[in-house]
């Protein structure tokens, strides 16, 4: 039996990851440490929570006392690191939140792995999880490739870029075996509603505006989040120790463009009249800093690990919004006093 702790495991991508792991791998132990922050919410995970080989840990990352004692008493064989502050405009508002978890948190879980692990490495592996904005943002032309150089432009992506760092400066310096890989966007069931796509999907349904920055010409990569699980099941069995590897959608799309196509499928899920959701499309302020555009080339994962994206845009997109229309209960629950005094804070 191997014992993985899988960090974030209650977000919204660390839920697909652990459902996988779950059931894919009952010779292995997963444990799945959350804090449960605004963004954690175990609602994700109910169809496996009594599973056998699964255990929920409540926890914090940046208590370093607590990681090293959790370390010590459970002997993980392997960790895949998930758990972070993901939200670009709240890491402008509260950049010390990101500082904390994204960098101290990393800290504090290489700390401890290369202590209970001590130079016996063989079988062990620390999986960083990362995103493709640490390189920054692209013109019209051109991919992130694994060598490009890295160029953080928000507090988000500077923290996140600063724990890859860190990562990397483990294997270099102590020899830990580590892996990285750095994502586009995500889309798909359980992610939470200040993100483009789930926010939409909510301000749709309720006829709330729907609010685009600038001009919508922003380009994201966007890739369907089971997707997403299927490249770290993957690099986390055969990815190469050192390494690192980038996952994209090869799916480049304008925000306005994505909106377009989301208000269509809405009208006609909804059983609205083709036209109606796009009235509700409404220009904000743009973020400050907004990176113009990422984009992905994923020819090393899939040259040398095999892994490819499966899930068509407008399957998944058409997968995403019925999820969240069949799962009202789930928004209802999370969308709390705090989420309604972000958004009137964000959007006002
Ligand atoms: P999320 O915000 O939905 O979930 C993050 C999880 O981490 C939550 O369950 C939260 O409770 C937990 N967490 C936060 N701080 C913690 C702490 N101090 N201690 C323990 N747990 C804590 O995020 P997500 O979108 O699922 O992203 C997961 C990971 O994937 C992140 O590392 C993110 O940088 C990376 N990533 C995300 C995307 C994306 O499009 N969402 C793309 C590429 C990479
Ligand atoms: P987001 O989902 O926050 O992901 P990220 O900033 O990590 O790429 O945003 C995706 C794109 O959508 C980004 O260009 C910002 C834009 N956006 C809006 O136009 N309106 C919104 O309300 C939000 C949340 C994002």
């Amino acid at each position: 039996m191997k014992n993985i702790l899988i960090t974030g495991g209650a977000g919204f991508i660390g839920s697909h990851v652990i459902r996988r792991f779950v059931n894919k791998y009952p010779d292995y132990k997963i444990y799945n440490l959350d804090k449960l922050t605004y963004a954690g919410n175990l609602e994700n995970l109910t169809d496996i929570e009594k599973a056998e080989n699964y255990e929920f840990i409540k926890g914090d990352i940046v208590d370093s006392k607590f990681i090293d004692k959790l370390f010590a008493e459970k002997k993980f064989d392997a960790v895949i690191h998930l758990a972070a502050e993901s939200h670009v405009d709240r890491s402008i508002t509260d950049p010390m939140a990101f500082i904390n978890t994204n960098i101290i948190g990393t800290v504090n879980l290489l700390n401890a792995a290369k202590n209970i692990w001590k130079d016996n490495y063989e079988g062990k592996l620390f999986y960083h999880i990362s995103t493709d904005e640490v390189y920054g943002s692209l013109g019209k032309e051109g991919l992130f490739l694994e060598t490009t150089a890295y160029d953080p432009k928000s507090p988000y992506s500077a923290s996140k870029a600063s724990s890859d760092h860190l990562v990397r400066a483990y294997h270099n310096t102590y020899k830990l075996p580590v892996v990285i890989t750095n994502c586009s966007n995500n889309y798909g069931p359980n992610q939470f509603p200040e993100k483009l796509i789930p926010l939409s999907i909510n301000n749709i349904k309720n006829n709330k505006p729907i609010p685009i920055y600038g001009k919508g010409e922003n380009i994201r990569d966007w890739l369907y989040v089971e997707d997403h699980a299927s490249a770290i099941d993957t690099v986390f069995h055969n990815g190469n120790a050192g390494e690192t590897y980038n996952i994209g959608g090869k799916n480049e799309w304008k925000n306005i463009d994505l909106i377009k196509v989301l208000c269509k499928v809405m009208d006609r899920q909804l059983g609205r009249k083709e036209g109606d959701s796009e009235k509700l499309i409404t220009f904000v302020k743009d973020r400050a800093g907004h990176d113009m555009r990422y984009a992905i080339n994923c020819s090393k994962i899939e040259n040398e690990l095999g892994w490819q994206p499966s899930v068509q845009f407008e399957e998944g997109i058409d997968k995403t919004v019925r999820w969240y229309l069949d799962n009202e209960e789930w928004l209802k629950n999370i969308i709390s006093g705090d989420y309604e005094k972000y958004y009137r804070k964000q959007y006002s």
